[in-house]
């Protein structure tokens, strides 16, 4: 039996890091294999493509062709062994975060990402859950939730588009998307996490 592949979504320091682990655990709770992975990175390759996405100034289409690369390593070494021995997969970002930032955000054409997605024909998640995220959320001023890279730093009108973008694939695809509100206080946000996850995955 193949296994499941969730991905998280969400703007940056919207909490998927902590979310992906919490959702590991509770699907080991339940008997399940789990691999973690997160994109740009999850392979040696595409980790070292992650390094030089998060600190250089990319021309945009460049910056779109290295996310890409670094995605389909990451699928061919990391997601697609893990799925074909029938472990779920929990992947921080995936295609949608392409159509937010590259797309929504730096405003490439939409044709290109959908393009270079059907001809790639990389597996499709089961489930995608946003944590969706109000930029001016407290959450995002406090300085150790933020990496020191360019993207992080992009701005608040910058994290607002990428916010709508979200909130557009969700409303596009609701039958794979699951949306949490991130604003809430942990607990609850922990608490609406399970109930999602039992709901689409038990
Ligand atoms: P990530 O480490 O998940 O950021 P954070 O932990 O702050 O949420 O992702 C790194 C950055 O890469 C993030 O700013 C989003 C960006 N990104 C894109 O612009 N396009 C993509 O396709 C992906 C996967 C990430």
């Amino acid at each position: 039996m193949s296994g499941r592949f969730i991905t998280f979504e969400g703007i940056d320091g919207s909490g998927k890091t902590t979310a992906c682990s919490f959702a590991a655990a509770w699907l080991r709770k339940q008997g399940r294999s789990v691999e973690q992975t997160r994109e740009p990175g999850g392979s040696p390759t595409a980790e070292e493509l992650r390094s030089l996405l998060l600190k250089s100034q990319i021309e945009p289409r460049a910056e779109l062709l290295l996310f890409v690369a670094a995605r389909v390593e990451n699928i061919v070494h990391t997601v697609a062994p893990a799925l074909a021995a029938g472990c779920d997969v929990i992947c921080d970002r995936y295609w949608d975060s392409t159509l937010a930032y590259q797309v929504g955000a730096r405003g490439l054409d939409a044709g290109l990402v959908e393009n270079l997605r059907s001809a790639l024909d990389l597996p499709e998640p089961e489930l995608t859950i946003l944590m969706d995220l109000d930029p001016q959320h407290p959450r995002l001023s406090q300085p150790d939730l933020l990496d020191d890279d360019h993207l992080d730093n992009a701005g608040l009108a910058f994290q607002r588009r990428i916010r709508e973008a979200f909130l557009d694939l969700s409303r596009r695809h609701a039958e794979r998307y699951v949306v949490i509100d991130a604003n809430a206080p942990l607990k609850q946000v922990s608490g609406c996490l399970e109930a999602a996850l039992s709901e689409r995955l038990s």
